[in-house]
Parts: structure tokens; sequence; C-alpha cells
């Protein structure tokens, strides 16, 4: 899989890439990530990527033609599966949408800032609109690293057997069931005894029970 992120902010995205999980992934060559400055694509004195709004108000307006240009340059090369603009007005992430993107070979992801991106690129350029969640964050910046980070290690090979994805919380629309680790008991308070019974099947249905129970406490909705 290869995600192409176009961001006016790249620095944002050095971060989430570079360590544990994801930059394995990538050593791995399993996933390619790479984020693309939008200032080189603009084509003004001083490569700037947002305008005044017209009509007035606050807050500066992305630019179609950057945003343009730097998708056409791009598509030069392959054929994108989809082209998603991060919004907090897009359709919200769930483990079913990440489970459907890691399907896919090359993704674009366009991150907004300011009051957003002019309506044309919405219109004409994106195929998809994505949301992390009901609140306004200063760029989609961010959103785009969450997103990429929970569709990247569902990729087969990205997770070894120990941190397999099928026993994450929403895979199976439950959510997981507690953990432990030694010591079995620590200032008096223990581990279940069941954990430590060795008796796979009961271990099983014991985490099965766990997830249900877990699951209409917290997120009744899910069940
Ligand atoms: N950009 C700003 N806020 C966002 C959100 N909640 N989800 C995705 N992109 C965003």
């Amino acid at each position: 899989m290869r995600i192409d992120i176009i961001t006016c902010l790249p620095k944002l995205l050095e971060g989430p890439f570079s360590d544990s999980i994801l930059k394995r992934a990538q050593d791995k060559g399993l996933v390619e990530v790479v984020v693309h400055d939008l200032r080189p694509y603009s084509t003004n004195k001083h490569r700037t990527t947002d305008d005044y709004a017209f009509g007035g108000g606050a807050g500066m307006v992305m630019m179609i033609e950057p945003i343009d240009r730097c998708i056409s340059f791009l598509k030069e090369s392959r054929h994108y599966d989809e082209v998603i603009y991060m919004s907090p007005d897009g359709e919200l992430l769930t483990q079913n949408l990440a489970n459907q993107l890691s399907l896919c070979k090359n993704l674009i992801m366009l991150c907004g800032h300011y009051k957003g991106v002019d309506e044309r690129v919405r219109e004409h350029l994106i195929t998809r609109e994505i949301s992390i969640g009901d609140y306004v964050l200063s760029g989609g910046e961010l959103a785009a690293a969450v997103v990429a980070d929970s569709v990247i290690r569902l990729i087969p090979g990205v997770l070894s057997d120990e941190t397999s994805a099928l026993t994450d919380s929403f895979q199976d629309g439950l959510i997981a069931p507690p953990v432990y680790t030694r010591p079995a008991e620590y200032k008096g308070w223990k581990v279940p005894d069941v954990l430590l019974s060795g008796h796979t099947s009961k271990i099983e249905e014991w985490r099965q029970e766990k997830a249900i129970e877990r699951t209409k406490e917290r997120r009744p909705n899910l069940i």
C-alpha cells in the first residue's frame, strides 16, 4: 500500500511515522507513506497556499490550484483508490471504515487548515471525506495520522501474532477484554484465577464473557 499525504505543514507528520509499528511497516516494505508539502505546488510569488474567502469573513481558505497540481502530479504515476479529505464534517472513522481502506492499494489524504479548502476541491477532486470525531482540530494532519495508523496496522504482516489486529477492540464488534501481566499479585490486587489456570478454553470463555460485559457497560450501542 502507498499513502500520499498532502499538507501545508509537513513537519507535523514527521513524528507519527518514524517510530514503532508504523516505522517497522515501512521498513518491511509493507507500506510507503509519502508526505507532500503543498507549498512548492503554488505558482504565486510567495508560494502561498491560502487566500481570503470570497464574500469576506474571518479565516483563510486553502486555494484549489496548488492542491489540484499536487494531486494531478501524483495521479500521473499511479491510480488512486480514494482521494480523501480530512474534515470534521466527513464520514466518521470506524473500525469498519479502517478495514475497508486497508484493502486499498493507493490512497491520497489531503489535510485541511484554516477555514478549510475551496469548496471546488471537495466537489471535483475528492472522492471521500473522513472525520476522526465530532470536534475540530487545528488541521487535518493529526487526523490523517490517526486514519493512516488505523489502516496500516491492518495490512497483513504489519502486526506479529501476539499483537494481532483480530483481538483489537471493535474488530469483532466488541470492546477487548481486560489483560494482566506479572506479578500475579500486587499490593493484594490479584489477577483473576482463571488466567493463571492454563486452561485455554476456560480462558477464552472468560475473555468472551468479559468482552460482552464491558461492551454492554461502556458501549451498549455496539451490542
Ligand atoms: N480537521 C479538523 N478537525 C478534524 C476532525 N475532527 N477530523 C478530521 N479532520 C479534521
